[in-house]
């Protein structure tokens, strides 16, 4: 009997070393993570340093190679929050945005100082048009920019990438040359962006193949590719770029960029994973961290995953049609190229219940990553956490994650908060809602009536508020399966050009709605939001 055992384990060892040999061969393929620069250029989609600091560390949970952190220069608000995701980031390298300037580079150097690894990725347009139009420069005078920034980039940090904005319209030639330079004046990434997402896969290809050949030092550099979705293609196009050389993708969670959007990162890296026959490069990715860091994102911005989204969509594993799910169940390969287990969807895993105690509580907050600052914070949570239980018997690891947002808000994301609600409809009658709010620590009652209950909530709010928002978004989303699940509500408010997204859970909606539309407020109230940069 012993036999077959040795053999099976000669087998693994030898198929186990074959994959190693393979993969040794293989290219490292850098994922760069731009979700909180280019992705919170999305309208509506800006961050309080606080939710930034949150996406960043699940960034590095999931292994990402670089998280481009924001854009220092674009306001004190950004400048904090890349300083603080420095000051919290170990294993990814953090990096600042600048533009080919001595002043946005010294921002971006102050602003990344603390961090363990550290990059300035500096920027200039080489399309004839932005050169003409938007620089009114002569393609001299942006290549001696280029070259100036590098080096004031390079007393900050060895690690400084150059991109030459809409690379996808540039002229090939220019690009050689400003490329030749910027590997003479010290980059050591090279980045080719589709900025407004004008190319297609096999023309970016050859862009990518013919700088390789004949940008001198092409070999000591790391070439990175950053594409726009405007016709859809921003996937298609990193990928081909990788096949003709690139080492870097830039990319974003969920896709979410600047108007149509960014390559995703969960798409980029699946693809890779799964066609390791095609791609003659690997990542580090630890994929079961994508579905977590797509939820987090989205529930952060407002911005929904579309169902049939690939990898993320709540609708990407699920057969509908009888012919494939009686595939499936006698061969999951028959219809299926990846496991929903792999990307992180946890179906639902019942994970504590209301006999669970404190130490299984802290326990698990700490396998999916949410660090609790003291013991105070801890029962606090915990007290919330029976409370939950009460009403809900099953927690999971969704529940967890709601409800530790509200526990680790800070003083100024509380001058308005949520005592009690109490609301009436019924059929035929007109709904009215009352709040209780402490405003400042001041308890102040009101009342209103609305087309619905969530509406006569809001205007109650309001008229204790009076804060003028103009309320853009309202949508609402069960966290888990189950007529007991919690709500949770993302609400949009714009004011005077600034945009906040407040978001709120709770297994009564109406109670959810009105802690969203509250977080919402009290980031108008603290200003910690910041304006859109559009570069
Ligand atoms: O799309 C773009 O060109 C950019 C650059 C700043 C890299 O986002
Ligand atoms: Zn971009």
């Amino acid at each position: 009997m012993q036999a077959p055992v040795f053999i099976s384990v000669a087998i693994v060892l030898i198929v186990g070393s074959f994959h190693a040999h393979r993969n040794a061969m293989k290219d490292a393929l850098i994922i760069f993570d731009t979700t909180l620069r280019d992705g919170e250029q999305s309208p509506g989609a800006s961050m309080t340093q606080e939710e930034k600091l949150r996406i960043a560390r699940q960034l590095e949970r999931m292994r990402v190679d670089v998280i481009e952190a924001g854009f220092p220069a674009a306001s004190p608000g950004d400048f904090d929050a890349v300083r603080a995701i420095a000051g919290a980031i170990r294993e990814s390298v953090v990096c600042g945005l600048s533009r080919a300037s001595l002043q946005d580079i010294t921002r971006a150097g102050e602003a990344i100082a603390p961090a363990a690894r550290k990059r300035i990725h500096t920027f200039i347009a080489t399309s004839p048009i932005h050169m003409e139009k938007k620089l009114r420069m002569t393609p001299d005078q942006v290549v001696e920019q280029a070259v100036k920034a590098i080096g004031w980039a390079r007393q900050y940090t060895d690690d400084v990438e150059f991109s030459a904005e809409d690379a996808g319209r540039s002229e090939i030639d220019f690009l050689v040359r400003i490329f030749e330079a910027a590997i003479r004046a010290g980059a050591g990434t090279i980045n080719v962006p589709d900025t407004v997402g004008y190319n297609i896969p096999n023309q970016y290809a050859a862009t990518l193949r013919t700088l390789i050949e004949r940008v001198p030092n092409a070999d000591k550099v790391v070439w990175s590719v950053h594409c726009h979705d405007d016709l859809g293609l921003a996937v298609a196009n990193s990928l081909a770029a990788v096949v003709a050389g690139a080492r870097q993708v830039e990319c974003t969670i969920n896709g979410l960029g600047e108007r149509a959007g960014n390559a995703s990162l969960e798409e980029i890296v699946m693809a890779v994973h799964t066609r390791a026959d095609v791609f003659p490069v690997q990542t580090r990715i630890d994929t079961t961290q994508i579905v977590p860091a797509s939820r987090l994102v989205s529930q952060i911005t407002g911005y929904p995953v579309q169902p049939n989204k690939a990898i993320v969509g709540a609708n990407a594993f699920a057969h509908e049609a009888g012919i494939h799910q009686d595939g499936v169940l006698k061969s999951r390969e028959t219809y299926e190229i990846m496991r929903a287990e792999d990307v992180g969807w946890s179906a639902n895993k019942l994970v504590l219940g209301k006999h669970s105690g404190r130490n299984a509580f802290r326990a698990r907050l700490q396998e999916i990553g949410i660090e609790v600052s003291s013991e105070e914070q801890l029962n606090a949570a915990f007290a919330r956490f029976k409370e939950l239980a009460d009403k809900k018997h099953e927690i999971f690891d969704e529940d967890l994650h709601a409800l530790m947002r509200d526990e680790t808000l800070t003083p100024e994301l509380e001058h308005f908060r949520l005592i009690s609600t109490r609301f009436h409809s019924e059929t035929g009658e007109t709904p009215n809602a009352e709040v209780t709010l402490s405003v400042g620590g001041k308890e102040t009652r009101s009342q209103a009536v609305g087309s619905g209950p969530v509406d006569a909530a809001f205007k109650a709010i309001e008229t204790i508020a009076k804060s003028g928002g103009q309320l853009l978004l309202y949508s609402v989303n069960a966290i888990t399966t189950g007529t007991d699940a919690q709500g949770e509500v993302t609400v949009r408010l714009a004011r005077d050009g600034r945009i906040v997204n407040g978001q709120g859970a709770d297994t009564d909606i109406i109670v959810a709605s009105a802690k969203a539309y509250l977080n919402a407020l009290n980031k108008l109230h603290a200003g910690s939001e910041r304006l859109n940069p559009q570069l």
